[in-house]
């Protein structure tokens, strides 16, 4: 439905976006309300960024505050807030050091970065070890590198000449990336889960295997954690269930809940070949992006989120696969873990996002006709018993009509 709001969009905005339906003004919790009044349960969390939800008071109060003391500076001074947010994250990945940007996909032109610096020290020569093997329907972002590293014409369609240097392989299947990896490899570079492609687990022993693999060959496993990272599995990192350690990640989204914020962890035998001049960005690590992160490190600690996921994650997978059990013709599979949860649906995800958003249910679709459940991570037992019946609801009303 054309409003006020949306036809403003229209005219003043480029149309990288489709016009979005409705207009959101207002959020509390783990609902947020539209311009006309209606609320929405919100299962997208801004495509898994409202960690704590929406205006979460410890959230509002840290940002309130160092705004008040100091927004910005830049990195040629140092900036308590983010020597504090890395000092609290390596508690996560001991034996690693973090450079903070701005985005998911600036957190992996980082990784891409490093990897061609890797690529120097392993080869010695400057434009040989260079690439970085990539997974089939992964998705790394919209900048050259984050694009190049992601295998889907949606998204490189119109770009050529792409970054070179990314061989795909299929994700869980081992031979296929130790045929893609050879002597002119740097980097492996995965999702542990991907969220774009349609929530596809790498299992816990793919990745035992895979670090085997990069180990032997001399190639730094790099873990893309922007969307499944920061507690959405019910640990904080979605690899710590195959207890490997990778050698890099990536990380956003859900790491300042709402505000701007990405990084890379790069263990310690890495770490140094960044070096002075050799990467850098003006907003990156800035103090309000690091208070907003230290925030939701703050809630997940203080409010025990972890184990509340590990409880919640497992009854609410259980409920929706009773509701597909209930139409098969309807939800072809439900998977994922934690509150990164996805339906493979029968029909178009866009389709059904839009049928969600009718009953009061915000979802983001995905790959592979997959509709992303993504809570708040401080969404609590009876906002994901409403999640429930809203689905049955909808697809009750779609079995109706077809
Ligand atoms: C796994 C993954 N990596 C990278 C990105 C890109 O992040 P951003 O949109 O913050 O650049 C996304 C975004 O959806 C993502 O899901």
């Amino acid at each position: 439905m054309e409003t006020d709001t949306t036809k403003h969009y229209r005219k003043s905005l480029i149309g990288n976006y489709a016009t979005p339906a409705i207009t959101l003004v207002r959020g509390e919790g783990s609902y947020v309300w539209d311009e006309s009044g209606k609320r929405y349960l919100d299962m997208a969390s801004g495509i898994a960024v409202n960690a704590l939800g929406h205006a979460h008071p410890h959230w509002v109060a840290r940002i309130s505050a160092q705004a008040g003391q100091m927004g910005h500076c830049s990195n040629l001074y140092a900036i308590r807030p983010q020597y504090e947010l890395a000092e609290k994250l390596c508690n996560y990945a001991p034996g690693g050091k973090w450079l903070f940007c701005n985005s998911g996909t600036e957190a992996n032109e980082a990784l891409i970065k490093l990897a061609r610096l890797y690529g120097v020290r392993k080869s010695g020569v400057e434009g040989k070890c260079y690439k970085v093997v990539t997974a089939e329907n992964g998705f790394h972002g919209r900048t050259f590198g984050g694009m190049s590293a992601t295998p889907q014409l949606k998204i490189q369609k119109g770009f050529a000449p792409l970054v070179p240097g990314f061989p795909t392989a299929k994700l869980n299947d081992l031979e296929s990336f130790k045929s893609a990896i050879d002597t002119d490899t740097a980097a492996v570079l995965i999702e542990t889960i991907q969220g774009e492609g349609g929530v596809n687990i790498a299992s816990d022993d793919f990745l035992k295997d895979l670090r085997a693999l990069c180990t032997e060959r001399g190639v730094m496993l790099m873990l893309d954690e922007v969307q499944c990272g920061v507690g959405r599995t019910g640990k904080f990192y979605a690899f710590e269930s195959s207890g490997i350690r990778p050698d890099a990640i990536a990380m956003a989204k859900g790491l300042g809940g709402g505000f701007p914020i990405g990084g890379v962890w790069v263990t310690d035998a890495f770490a140094d070949l960044f070096t002075p001049g050799s990467h850098g960005t003006t907003f990156g690590g800035n103090p309000l992006a690091c208070a907003a992160a230290l925030a939701v490190l703050e809630v997940i600690e203080q409010d025990g989120i972890l184990e509340k996921i590990k409880t919640q994650g497992p009854v609410f997978f259980n409920k929706l696969q009773v509701i597909a059990g209930k139409f098969p013709q309807l939800i072809k599979e439900v998977r994922g873990k934690g509150f990164m949860l996805g339906l493979a649906m029968e029909g178009d995800s866009a389709e059904w996002n839009k049928r969600f958003r009718d009953h009061g249910m915000l979802t983001a679709s995905a790959g592979g006709n997959v509709i992303r459940l993504l809570p708040p991570l401080t969404a609590d037992a009876n906002e994901l018993e409403h999640a429930c019946s809203i689905i049955e609801e909808t697809l009750s009303d779609q079995a109706a009509h077809s």
